[in-house]
């Protein structure tokens, strides 16, 4: 097969959902679908239960899981399908957002009875830095939810985006009977079912089909009617482009645990998915059909055992063809790297592979020279945008409770952060460490494993901050006076650059005011 065909028949994605909405079971249906796994219930949910977050064990086996469905790769109708797997637990959310630096598009689903919930919308801020395409799945059709004029409404308000419906709820919970695909004409009945794989689907002209009292009834039926016309009235027709550009979000309706609406959205992700995009690096723009490879890391997996200290390095492919055991430079690094244990996620399983292409995804098993956002290429000495920090919203002070360990803390530390864990920022005065997250969780996340990987021991001291701001203005030296004068509040990121310490929102504002020429930034990349 030629490379540009390659590029085009690739399709990498991720689900990503505020917690139960149905991400896990949606995955597990696509699974099913693209024939990735025989039956229902072989996708473990990658949640860690709060009330058990104490239990170490959990963790560990989050995270034996989530290195285990990473990447599910598939093929469906001659596409190959890379679906990323984001984390379950909030606490998490930093791990999402960078994944999302890795797809060229998403799927979000949305619960019909909770509607667009606070995770869904941190979610779509991020799709929205890159405009990356959105389909909606709004989910859980077989409960009682909110009328789906509403949701669409409140998915345009609170998502800021354009929504156009592509199929349309016959009744909801116990009524339900069914969805109309606006766009293929087509009714597909409902029969609750775990199991079967196919909807049932009938075909239509239009929607005054007389056949249409007789499959779902008088009084629905006319309401379906009344609906379709109003739909094709208010909303203009579904703007493939519009989607592309990640201002028009098409909508599909169905439940994925009844495996229900899973085969027409999977048929219309293939057909208007994008296949890999070009990418943006700080000196130019690099297209997936360009002959020399270049890609970047975006998560990394740490070895659990001690003894072994290796990781796997997650590299999203952006261009040429990478090959197994050929040098490539790594970029700010001090020497090439070759890999010679390179892996792809087929499914569940794993499995050794000599090349890859644009939009795939691979594991490098390393050593420790890689780090999140470092760029392979084949000698071009460039770096891949894209892969901000994002403010913390959590921080604290680390108190290394055993002086005799200094070294092992400063090592864990230094690594742990590698791999993303969490931020870490030192202060200009003082010195003093502090780590910054998203959610409580990490920071027992990082005691626990200081303690277990690294025999090091800390506690944290809270800290009363708001946000990191990464701070920036033309004129250097407007900067270094504003550095200088607010001393007490700058720390530096893990790469050195200024941030500045907002202990609250009007302090923030108060100093923003008075500092015109300074730009604040809640995000590392601007
Ligand atoms: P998540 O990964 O987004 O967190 O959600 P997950 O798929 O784990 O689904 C959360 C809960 O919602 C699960 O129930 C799941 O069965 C249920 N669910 C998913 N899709 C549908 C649907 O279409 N209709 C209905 N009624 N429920 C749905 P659970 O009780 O937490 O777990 P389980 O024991 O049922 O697996």
């Amino acid at each position: 097969m030629s490379f540009s065909k390659e590029i085009q028949k690739r399709r990498t994605f991720a689900i990503i959902a505020h917690p139960d909405a149905g991400k896990t079971t949606l995955t597990e249906k696509l699974l099913l679908f693209g024939g990735a796994i025989q039956t229902a219930g072989a996708v473990k949910s990658n949640k860690i239960d709060v009330a058990t977050k104490s239990d170490w064990m959990e963790i560990e086996k989050q995270r034996g899981i989530s290195v285990a469905t990473s990447v599910m790769g598939f093929t469906y109708k001659d596409i190959k399908i890379n679906l990323l797997d984001t984390p379950g637990h909030q606490d998490f959310a930093e791990d999402t957002y960078r994944t999302l630096t890795a797809v060229d598009s998403v799927i979000m689903v949305i619960d019909c009875v909770k509607g667009v919930e606070i995770q869904t919308e941190k979610l779509m801020e991020v799709c929205r830095m890159r405009n990356t395409p959105v389909i909606c799945f709004i989910n859980k059709l077989d409960r009682e939810g909110r009328d789906p004029y509403e949701l669409l409404d409140e998915v345009e308000e609170k998502l800021n985006i354009q929504v156009r419906p592509l199929s349309w709820p016959i009744g909801m919970g116990k009524s339900f009977k069914g969805v109309y695909n606006l766009y293929e004409k087509q009714l597909n009945l409902f029969t609750p079912s775990q199991r079967k794989l196919s909807d049932d689907r009938q075909t239509f002209e239009d929607v005054e089909d007389p056949r249409l009292e007789g499959l779902i009834g008088v009084g629905p039926a006319a309401q379906l009617r009344e609906d379709v016309e109003l739909i094709e009235g208010v909303y203009p027709d579904f703007d493939v482009q519009g989607y592309l550009e990640g201002k028009v979000a098409p909508v599909f309706f169905g439940s994925a645990v009844n495996n229900f609406g899973v085969n027409e959205l999977l048929d219309t992700f293939i057909r208007i998915a994008p296949a890999p995009k070009s990418r943006h690096t700080e000196v130019r723009e690099v297209l997936p059909e360009e002959e020399k490879f270049s890609g970047f890391v975006f998560k990394i997996h740490a070895n659990m055992d001690p003894n072994h200290r290796n990781r796997i390095a997650f590299l999203r492919i952006c261009s040429g063809k990478f090959q197994r055991n050929r040098p490539y430079t790594h970029v700010k690094g001090p020497k090439p790297l070759r890999f010679s244990n390179v892996t792809q996620f087929m499914a569940q399983d794993r499995e050794l592979v000599d090349e890859a292409f644009p939009g795939d995804i691979v594991g490098l098993y390393d050593t420790g020279n890689l780090k999140i956002g470092d760029t392979l290429t084949e000698g071009e000495d460039m770096v891949f945008k894209g892969i901000p920090a994002f403010s913390p919203e959590i921080f604290k002070e680390v108190i290394n409770k055993d002086a005799m360990k200094t070294k092992q803390l400063e090592k864990g530390l230094r690594q742990l952060m590698e791999e993303g864990v969490a931020q870490y920022f030192t202060y200009d005065i003082g010195a003093r460490k502090v780590i910054g997250t998203v959610g409580q969780l990490q920071f027992e996340v990082i005691q626990f494993r200081l303690k277990n990987e690294y025999n090091a021991s800390v506690e944290f001291a809270p800290m009363n901050l708001y946000k990191a701001c990464w701070v920036h203005a033309k004129d250097k030296k407007v900067l270094d006076e504003f550095i200088r004068s607010k001393n007490r509040h700058i720390a530096y990121d893990k790469e050195g650059k200024p941030v500045f310490m907002a202990e609250s929102r009007a302090w923030l504002q108060m100093v923003q005011d008075n500092y015109p020429d300074i730009q604040f930034h809640f995000t590392s990349e601007f």
